[in-house]
């Protein structure tokens, strides 16, 4: 479906439902990640771009505090008070939409002058890394801001979103899901640092596209791998501010000379995990170097070496995702391909010559079918424009 096709169904599933037009509708799109994985955390780098499939989040006050939350693709409703707001065990995806209003009012909702009800509806395809959940927390912080008249900056509504997560939904990711989603521009990548928490678009030149590949292996972050991973940065980055003469915070403060000299007060596994943020961090540096230059072959490699580092060092691939990179590999036309996001399923992206894009996505469906039996889901990319508001 289309955005606008979504915009429309949400609208008038709403009027259905609450016998009103909405009084306020926000958009958010998910993102790629194209270069620099499980970086955020570490405060260090990312190239990543909002999408152009999202979701929208429309809603309307209420006369008293009760709130009232409809899932416009399945037409669940869950119903609450602005003094009952809590983390979810059912209906667990209004884990997203609560969780932002709660942190948007400081963990104290019952001080919101009345409720609301509210619906949304999206088409990023579900578990495919694609962020869908950041999509709809920052739907639901914008539309919600403009509601009640709060003024919050991009980054303030990004880290509410993060903090749902974390408190909510029981996933501690980093930023980089909803800074994408709130920063995104047409045609261009977002560039984060994670320390300063700043956020610039670099434009992509013409004759080039993404093109992300579902894999059907499934994908949750929820479930622990993701947590460990972050545990096991954490412990080398303590690790190494105790050996380094130097201020070790985070992975980012490490350079891949120093893990080599390194390395070896840690354990083997503690050891591969550090590798990947740190090797990351020095190739989103080198990429904008290449980009600038308008290297894609050279940036396309960086892509490679990072899915290989992901392979090998922090172990967050799997074997759908290496046979999607692996057959990418060979086609000339493709410059460069990784898993993008959290990993352990999911969707790799691509850096592709968009002439080639039928050829492309032949021969990587064949050599997936080939392999795993069944066929991915492959989608030409556009870098896209940001969250906004839509009407009201
Ligand atoms: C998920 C998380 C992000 C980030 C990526 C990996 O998408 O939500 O914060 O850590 O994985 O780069």
């Amino acid at each position: 479906m289309q955005n606008q096709e979504v915009y429309d169904e949400l609208v008038s599933k709403f009027e259905k439902m609450y016998g009103e037009k909405p009084q306020v509708v926000a958009y958010a799109p998910g993102r790629i990640e194209v270069l620099g994985n499980h970086t955020d955390y570490n405060e260090g780098y990312v190239f990543s771009a909002a999408i152009d499939k999202g979701t929208f989040f429309a809603v309307s006050p209420a006369a008293d505090g009760t709130c009232e939350l409809t899932a416009g693709d399945f037409m669940e409703t869950a119903k609450f008070t602005t003094s009952t707001v809590a983390p979810a065990k059912e209906m667990t995806w209004q884990n997203y939409v609560t969780g932002t209003f709660n942190w948007l009012f400081d963990g104290n909702p019952a001080s919101a002058k009345h409720g609301w009800k509210g619906m949304f509806l999206g088409n990023i395809p579900l578990g495919a890394g694609l962020s869908s959940s950041a999509a709809l927390e920052m739907c639901t912080a914008l539309a919600l801001c403009r509601l009640y008249g709060i003024e919050k900056d991009k980054t303030a509504l990004a880290k509410i979103g993060q903090k749902a997560e974390h408190t909510f939904a029981g996933c501690p990711c980093g930023l980089l899901d909803q800074a994408s989603s709130m920063y995104g521009r047409e045609g261009a990548l977002v560039k984060s640092d994670f320390r300063t928490n700043s956020f610039e678009t670099v434009s992509m030149g013409d004759g080039v596209a993404f093109m992300m590949v579902k894999s059907n292996a499934k994908h949750a972050l929820v479930d622990g791998a993701y947590a460990s991973r972050r545990q096991a940065c954490e412990d080398a980055a303590k690790y190494f501010a105790g050996v380094l003469r130097k201020k070790v915070t985070h992975l980012r403060d490490v350079t891949m000379a120093e893990w080599v000299l390194y390395r070896g007060g840690l354990s083997e596994t503690t050891a591969k995990r550090a590798a990947h943020p740190i090797g990351e961090d020095e190739r989103v540096l080198q990429g904008a170097v290449l980009l600038e230059k308008g290297d894609l072959n050279g940036f396309g490699a960086l892509m490679y070496d990072s899915h290989e580092s992901s392979r090998n060092w922090f172990e967050n691939s799997c074997e759908e995702l290496d046979t999607i990179v692996d057959a990418a590999k060979a086609i000339p036309e493709v410059y460069g391909a990784r898993l993008s996001g959290g990993g352990f399923g999911g969707s790799c992206c691509l850096l592709v010559d968009p002439s080639a894009a039928a050829k492309i996505s032949a021969q990587i469906a064949k050599e997936y079918k080939a392999k795993h039996g069944d066929e991915p889901q492959i989608s030409l990319i556009k870098p896209s424009e940001g969250a906004h508001i839509v009407a009201g």
